[in-house]
């Protein structure tokens, strides 16, 4: 039986009326009823054996009871407190589970089922509405073939992986972005591109710093066309306010680029922000002519058909690959591309792919031109960009492979010419519009001026009958069409149209489908002629199986979480579990546009709300945003937070910033593009921040001091005992203490930068909050607050606009960043609740300090705390072994043959392994990992005593691969057995094989290849 409100909204035929009214019958009642659930299974009146029995927190953390005891016996310790308390100096350890946090409304939760999260998160997500989405501006619905979805996307062999620094064992990850990268060049028709960016926004303010360091700071305008997406230009003037450089808002065709000496750089769009496609070619030639830059953004889709940026002679494209294949997940994560000229690749930011040879001159990848990436230049680099977008990137590439160009071109096809006929329509129907016939791709904008409604009112009709159109102003509204319009929503959009307007005949009429004789061509001078992607790859794996067993094919190369522990210090390689990771594809999330009216995305708002308070908790803040896409993106905006509340407070000569030298090299990078002044403060012996320089520098600087940056557990992976007085020391000198969060999974539940007394930090929710690491990106690096910094958290000028004037402005396109994959960490809350989070952080120190005691009298470990404890993470010195020839790449790469990836290399540490277990490793896989290394400690030995040769051991030939093993020759003085299995577990659980050997990284970088030539053979 229907309710009545249901009949009614069936009689009225209204789709928007008829949605609403089942949203609110469902909703309602099933959230009621939640609600109950969660309250019978939260009771503890209620014995323990009536409640559900799937719960994360039984199946997150590795070690059970019994292997707990055993571990802490091996340490001489009777409980898991016990060591927590030697770890953890008393002053800052929090005893009692959670202090209160009054600026956090709800409480961390109790711990839930997996099955009641999942059936919550649910219902919370069908709030969000899910309209007709015609909005564009850099947004649209896409189809993403099946078959990607669930290999890719929802496969924790893809998923899990880190970012390829262990190239041979990585091989899958990286053919498939050198593809990406190739895809790029080949649309774009530049000579170079990297292995994705974090958004279209912060590539264009890339574009901005790549010109002006090109002109080494001599030139201080970045000029940007005002017919540029609104978030594109927000986010670009934060950034360049930062660094001093003025952005100049303007009509390109119109100004005098002559006139002004000062510019370093001009950013245009094609198709522009009102859906006009333009060939640039002489514009971009007389910019030139000025000694300018020229940066194109340019839509992706549109390049297969019009006239790319290289070919108009742009210095460097860039744009978002979203609309291949990704959703609009409320504004991420999608990766942003980005291509230069070879002339400038050196000045290119983020990663990127090239080709080199193994030892047996076999093809292979690797990440290339390091030299230019912040971990090397650190200050002087001119982008923090760590993590970016790698998942994001393969997955549009994967879109790109399986439609191949042709398929590309006809999706190009289909979309303009379903905009054309709405142009036509349009204008039959006597509507005034911006754009012209043959001159738009896929946008249709319409002038309201003198029309009997204004935009505003426009958009509430289009939503009552479920569509969502684009406002531009109050008398310009647009629309986009995109790979999902079908001809019916095509004639209910212009039906909407016609009803409004007073219809004139049948639109039947109008719209002729059979013919299409009057829809104009584009003029061939901004046609695109030239061929692209024609490398085999791109036209040889079209039917599902080959896709299928092409994208298994290079998953079988990688080392994931599903092969072994990834025991990588500072990167934190903790399972993400699989219900976590479901909800980021449901389309109540993927299908949501980021510049929605709020109500329609009132399930977003809900998790969000509740995710920020968790967070606050957390980190004992008051206020948290999400907008940053990766941790370094997150250091900056809380630099820029810090950098506002001084400006805005009269204190805007406050621009001295301090660092420890042991510091990640995202940290001093993010401090120069926030535009501070980097001081260095010593480390002393035991790798704690030296107390007395850093006295003595926030003394010397206190007039001008603006903050620390400070890691904690310190990247040396100990608790500094001194924690509380540093934080003294910069308040008492006028300073802010930001903490950079990459080690919040030894604090969390244990204690927080809000009780250890710092003002800012951020979280790496890749790391920390169980989103996985996606092969070098997504990532959310949110950053938390005290109340008084608050007022200066990013906004957005589209949705979130700052009337008062105190924000820093934007740091990510989008007012929650990557809002799809929030939902990974709200469940990582929800399920783990709040004994699940402090016990995870527990099992992280308990893990670490497992294997320090097992190693330790094999390796040196270089530092520990005051109590001979490490954190969740500690480093052991492989320096001692140099004066054998034996070097940490040596064991980084033997491990390989063992089954494991590579502890973090050199960092902090040159010379070191920075090895992290995380919780969620149980005692049989530490022990592997153990016997692996101590195992290897006797091959070092075997070279110490020289019963192995110094060039030709096990060591120096790492890793061995199975084209190696098995060949008929082999010329090496130890075995075969002792290469490929050199330890029974090997055999006991399956040999993962790296497919080719040691690569040579300087051959790569002097022969850069970084896209795959024409005369490759793919298959
Ligand atoms: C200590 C530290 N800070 C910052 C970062 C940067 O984070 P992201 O890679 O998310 O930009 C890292 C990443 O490894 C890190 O280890």
């Amino acid at each position: 039986m229907l309710s009545k409100a249901l009949r009614t909204a069936v009689s009225s035929r209204s789709q928007a009326a008829l949605f609403k009214a089942l949203q609110s019958a469902y909703f309602t009642s099933s959230s009621e009823l939640g609600v109950k659930h969660e309250e019978l299974e939260t009771n503890p009146k209620i014995p323990s054996v009536l409640k559900a029995s799937d719960f994360m927190l039984n199946r997150h953390v590795g070690p059970n009871a019994e292997e707990e005891s055993k571990m802490l016996s091996v340490m001489g310790l009777s409980s898991l407190d016990q060591l927590v308390e030697q770890t953890i100096p008393a002053s800052i350890l929090i005893k009692e589970h959670y202090l209160e946090n009054p600026s956090a409304s709800r409480p961390l939760p109790e711990s839930k089922a997996e099955s009641l999260a999942l059936a919550n998160l649910r219902k919370i997500a069908g709030k969000n509405q899910l309209l007709k989405t015609y909005i564009g501006c850099g947004y649209n619905p896409t189809i993403m073939p099946s078959v990607i979805t669930r290999n890719v996307t929802e496969n924790p062999a893809w998923y899990t992986s880190y970012t390829p620094y262990q190239a041979e064992i990585s091989q899958g990850r990286l053919e498939a972005l050198l593809h990406y990268q190739t895809m790029i060049i080949e649309l774009t028709k530049m000579d170079v591109a990297n292995a994705s960016l974090l958004d279209e926004a912060s590539a264009a303010a890339e574009a901005m710093y790549m010109c002006h360091a090109m002109h080494d700071g001599a030139r201080n305008t970045f000029v940007m066309s005002k017919d540029m997406f609104p978030q594109v230009i927000g986010l670009v003037q934060t950034r360049a306010k930062a660094i001093g450089v003025k952005v100049l808002l303007v009509d390109p065709a119109e100004f005098d680029f002559a006139a002004n000496k000062d510019i370093c750089g001009v950013a245009i769009q094609n198709p522009d922000n009102l859906g006009r496609v333009h060939d640039y070619t002489d514009l971009i030639h007389k910019i030139q002519g000025t000694g300018a830059f020229v940066a194109v953004s340019a839509d992706l889709l549109s390049l297969a058909m019009v006239k790319p940026p290289g070919e108009m002679g742009a210095d460097i494209a860039f744009g978002s690959t979203q609309r291949f294949g990704l959703g609009m997940s409320y504004g991420g994560p999608h990766a942003a591309f980005f291509a230069t000229k070879d002339d400038f690749k050196r000045k290119m930011p983020g990663r990127i792919v090239g080709i080199s040879k193994d030892t047996q001159g076999r093809r292979s990848y690797r990440l290339a031109l390091g030299t230019r990436e912040q971990h090397i230049k650190r200050e002087k680099a001119t982008s923090n960009i760590c993590t970016a977008q790698a998942l994001l990137a393969n997955l549009s590439v994967f879109y790109g492979i399986y439609h191949g160009p042709n398929g590309l071109l006809r999706i190009a096809e289909r979309v303009q010419k379903m905009a054309q006929i709405a142009q036509h329509t349009l204008k039959t129907f006597k509507y005034n519009l911006v754009t012209a016939d043959d001159m738009i791709f896929d946008t249709v904008t319409v002038d309201l001026r003198g029309f009997k409604k204004n935009a505003s009112e426009m958009l509430a009709v289009f939503e009552n009958h479920g569509i969502n159109l684009r406002k531009i102003d109050d008398t310009t509204v647009s629309f986009t069409i995109n790979e999902t319009t079908t001809l019916g929503d095509l004639q209910e959009l212009l039906h909407v149209f016609d009803e409004i307007n007073g219809t004139i005949e049948p639109l039947e009429k109008i719209m002729s489908l059979e013919n299409l004789d009057y829809v104009k061509d584009m003029p061939e001078s901004i046609k695109r002629t030239s061929k692209f992607m024609q490398q085999d790859v791109f036209n040889a794996i079209h039917s599902e199986t080959q896709m299928l067993r092409f994208l298994y094919k290079l998953q079988l190369k990688d080392l994931s979480l599903a092969t072994a522990m990834i025991p990588l210090g500072s990167c934190t390689m903790k399972a993400s579990g699989a219900s976590m990771m479901m909800p980021m594809t449901w389309p109540e999330f993927t299908e949501i546009h980021p510049f929605v009216p709020k109500n329609q995305a009132a399930g977003y708002q809900e998790m969000i709300s509740k995710l920020k308070d968790y967070l606050k908790h957390v980190t004992g803040f008051d206020a948290v945003t999400l907008q940053p896409n990766s941790g370094a993106q997150g250091e900056l905006t809380g630099l820029l937070t810090i950098k506002r509340y001084f400006e805005l407070n009269g204190q805007s000569h406050r621009k001295v910033c301090l660092i420890p030298h042991s510091a990640h090299g995202t940290n001093p990078a993010s401090c120069i593009l926030a535009g501070l002044e980097l001081v260095t403060v010593k480390c002393d012996a035991h790798g704690n921040v030296s107390l007395a320089d850093l006295k003595a520098k926030a003394e010397q600087y206190k007039d001008t001091l603006c903050c620390l940056m400070i890691t904690y557990p310190s990247t040396h992976g100990v608790f500094e005992e001194d924690i509380k007085r540093i934080v003294d020391v910069i308040h008492a000198n006028g300073g802010q203490v930001y903490m950079d969060g990459a080690n919040m999974n030894a604090q969390c539940g244990l204690t927080s930068p809000g009780y250890i007394g710092a003002d800012a930090c951020h979280l790496n929710l890749h790391k920390t909050f169980g989103i996985p690491h996606g092969g070098g990106g997504p990532g959310v690096g949110p950053i938390a607050v005290k109340k008084h910094l608050a007022p200066y958290l990013p906004s957005n000028l589209v949705t979130d606009p700052d009337p008062e004037g105190k924000s820093l402005g934007s740091t990510a396109a989008a007012q929650n960043g990557s809002a799809g994959i929030l939902s990974i960490a709200f469940m990582y809350l929800e399920t783990l609740g709040k004994e699940g989070v402090r016990s995870a952080t527990s099992h992280a120190i308990l893990n670490s300090n497992y294997l320090m005691t097992r190693l330790k009298s094999y390796y040196k470990v270089v530092f520990t705390g005051a109590k001979g404890r490490c954190g969740h993470e500690f480093i052991i010195d492989m320096r001692p072994f140099k004066k054998f020839g034996v070097t940490e790449e040596d064991v980084a790469k033997r491990l390989m043959d063992y089954g494991f990836h590579a502890p973090t290399m050199s960092f902090p540490v040159v010379g070191t392994l920075m090895i992290e277990p995380t919780e969620s490793e149980d005692l049989g896989e530490l022990d592997r990992f153990c016997d692996a290394m101590i195992s290897i400690r006797n091959e070092i030995k075997e070279v110490e005593t020289g019963k192995m040769d110094k060039h030709d051991n096990p060591l120096k030939n790492a890793p061995h691969c199975m084209e190696d093993v098995t060949a008929t020759t082999w010329k090496h003085s130890y075995t075969r057995e002792k290469a490929a299995y050199p330890l029974a577990y090997i055999k006991a659980r399956g040999k993962f094989w790296p497919t080719v050997s040691r690569i040579n990284n300087l051959y790569g970088d002097k022969n850069l290849i970084t896209k795959f030539p024409s005369e490759y053979k793919y298959l």
